[in-house]
């Protein structure tokens, strides 16, 4: 066995014993990073060049920080953004919201689909519907001023990646409940993924000490900005507009309710994430 190959079997014995929930997985990802590898080539590293350093980051990982602040990147459907300490990490439940998403705007009878993200934090599904809706024009929202950083810096790396997605897409830092007034009634889709979890929740120490707060919490039940982004979608949308929101796993049936006939909004269903755990809702307004 090489030596790299030996100094993970101890790595991942490390992080499993700090509570790490998938820790070959981690540590394999961690060496690939020090390393400059794909993890499938991590059995090509020769003796000579195992980098000590690997174990400064296996330490931190230790010490429950996210694998993505260590390497600095998160992947997120067909992009690699830049993640760190201000801005939430994008997961890959969001991925299956996104891709609703994109299906209903390469189905829109519609040029250039306008299409808000409320709630943008590093761009992730702005950037991502950008990359694979060329014809959109994104309008990424953000109210906190330590995510924006991370927003601009992804959207300048996609337009560099992926030119096509250059100009396509606007960060406006605001608060959902004002942002944006000027395409009021014209929005061809609403996206969100905004801070679903009730304040009294127990977290794991890689969400609760490392995420932005903002990105986390809303109220008691947890709610709260998901109502706010109801009444943004209403007052943003077009007739036959489209909205999507993430919600926390437990939610669904009362997130339903937030987008009932009731309250004018038509065809809203709920729809379950790769876990077929219950994870965002859609509707139409009329
Ligand atoms: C769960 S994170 C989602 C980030 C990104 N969309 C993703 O899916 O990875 C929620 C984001 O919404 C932002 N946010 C929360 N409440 C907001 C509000 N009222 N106005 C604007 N942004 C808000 C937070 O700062 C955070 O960046």
């Amino acid at each position: 066995m090489s030596l790299l190959l030996s100094e993970i079997a101890v790595a991942v014995i490390r992080l499993a014993e700090a509570g790490v929930e998938s820790p070959r997985a981690d540590a394999e990802l961690l060496a690939a990073h020090r390393h400059g590898v794909q993890r499938s080539q991590l059995h090509l590293v020769p003796d000579a060049d195992f980098d000590p350093k690997f174990w400064d980051d296996v330490a931190r990982r230790e010490a429950r920080e996210p694998l993505q602040h260590i390497t600095g990147v998160a992947y997120f459907r067909y992009l690699d953004l830049e993640v760190g300490p201000g801005v939430f990490v994008p997961r890959p439940e969001t991925e299956v919201m996104t891709g609703w998403a994109i299906d209903q705007l390469n189905e829109m009878d519609v040029a250039e689909p306008v299409v808000v993200d409320l709630g943008t934090g590093s761009g992730a599904i702005a950037l991502a519907i950008a990359q694979e809706v060329p014809r959109a024009r994104v309008h990424a929202v953000e109210g906190d001023p330590l995510a924006t950083p991370w927003t601009e810096r992804n959207i300048a790396r996609c337009a560099s990646a992926a030119p096509h997605t250059a100009g396509r897409v606007a960060l406006h830092s605001a608060d959902f409940d004002v942002a944006l007034a000027e395409l009021d009634g014209i929005v061809d889709l609403v996206i969100s993924n905004p801070p679903y979890i009730p304040v009294d929740a127990q977290l794991p120490p890689e969400v609760s000490e490392y995420e932005p707060s903002a990105a986390l919490y809303s109220g008691s039940d947890g709610l709260g900005a998901i109502r706010v982004v109801e009444r943004a979608a209403r007052r943003l949308l077009r007739p036959g507009g489209k909205v999507a929101v993430e919600h926390g796993s437990p939610q669904g049936a009362q997130v339903y309710w937030v987008f009932a006939e009731e309250t004018g909004w038509q065809q809203t269903r709920n729809h379950s994430d790769l876990a077929g755990l219950d994870r965002f809702v859609t509707a139409t307004w009329p």
